[in-house]
């Protein structure tokens, strides 16, 4: 579709943008605040206030109409903090903000446009790296231009498997993830890595360097751009209701993601099924 193209050469547009502020601001201390009461997880910086506010104001000017779900700005009373059918740009200016206050090169701006809570276009830009991942439904996926597909690792014992630790820090957290860890190294999985940018690590799916990828606790805008890119890379992306059991299609705000080739999936699938959770317990 026409008008796909062209939503997609607008999201280019403003994340090579912001991307110039962020390079801008990469070798400079960084102040930082946390939105946890509790512990000193979950930061957030003056830049992913700014980049988000900018995507944004971009957005708005071109399509007046379109609603926005933007990590910073949804903990503002009045704002969007569920998606709708509508057209919503899905917005995290700074995915791996604590990579970004610790000088760690694995953040990325992540935009997609959701209509009826799919994703349809999406860019995922690493402004450090200069590694920009895009995709349009349909379309394929492509970094820099080149274009991807997830690997064909048959198995486990074959698969470098990513995850992320997230910021849940009770003992509920705690267990789950190491219960799931637990499991994979009991199936003697090749490596498991984690970079602390979920967006980046599900492209990196695409890219076919990782075999898969998962996490519990991922908000939309963690994972609605690199979903895109991953599926149209050839992968599959499922997500689970909270008593473990796969949702019939993937879906951007149920908290959760497992992708790769669809082999690995399957295999991933019946590692994670189960996996009782709520984001009550997670975060309380
Ligand atoms: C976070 C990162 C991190 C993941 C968290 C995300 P943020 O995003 O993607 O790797 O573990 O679940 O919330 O907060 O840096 O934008």
């Amino acid at each position: 579709m026409e008008e796909f193209d062209a939503y997609a050469r607008a999201a280019d547009e403003i994340a090579l943008s912001v991307g110039k502020f962020i390079q801008d601001f990469w070798n400079k201390p960084k102040d930082f605040q946390t939105k946890s009461e509790v512990t000193s997880v979950d930061l957030f910086t003056e830049a992913d206030v700014e980049v988000e506010k900018r995507i944004i104001n971009h957005f708005k000017q071109l399509y007046p109409t379109h609603r926005f779900l933007g990590e910073e700005s949804s903990h503002s009373e009045g704002n969007e903090k569920n998606l709708t059918d509508d057209p919503t740009w899905i917005i995290d200016p700074v995915d791996g903000t604590t990579n970004f206050v610790h000088g760690i090169p694995q953040i990325a701006i992540c935009i997609a446009l959701a209509i009826k809570r799919k994703a349809v276009v999406s860019v995922v830009y690493n402004p450090i790296t200069n590694e920009k991942f895009s995709a349009i439904r349909g379309k394929g996926a492509f970094l820099n231009g080149k274009k991807l597909s997830v690997s064909n690792t048959p198995s486990l014992g074959k698969a470098v498997v990513s995850t992320n630790i997230g910021y849940s820090r009770n003992q509920f957290g705690s267990a789950f993830m190491l219960n799931n860890i637990n499991k994979l190294l009991n199936l003697k999985v090749r490596a498991i890595r984690m970079t602390g940018s979920a967006g980046l690590s599900i492209c990196e799916v695409a890219a076919g360097r990782f075999d898969s990828f998962y996490e519990w606790g991922v908000h939309a805008w963690d994972v609605a751009a690199s979903g895109l890119i991953v599926m149209e890379a050839g992968g599959v992306c499922v997500s689970f209701d909270e008593n473990g059991a796969l949702h019939t299609e993937f879906e951007l705000q149920a908290r959760n993601i497992l992708c790769g080739n669809k082999t690995l999936v399957a295999e991933m699938a019946d590692v994670l099924k189960g996996s009782k959770w709520t984001a009550k317990e997670w975060e309380k």
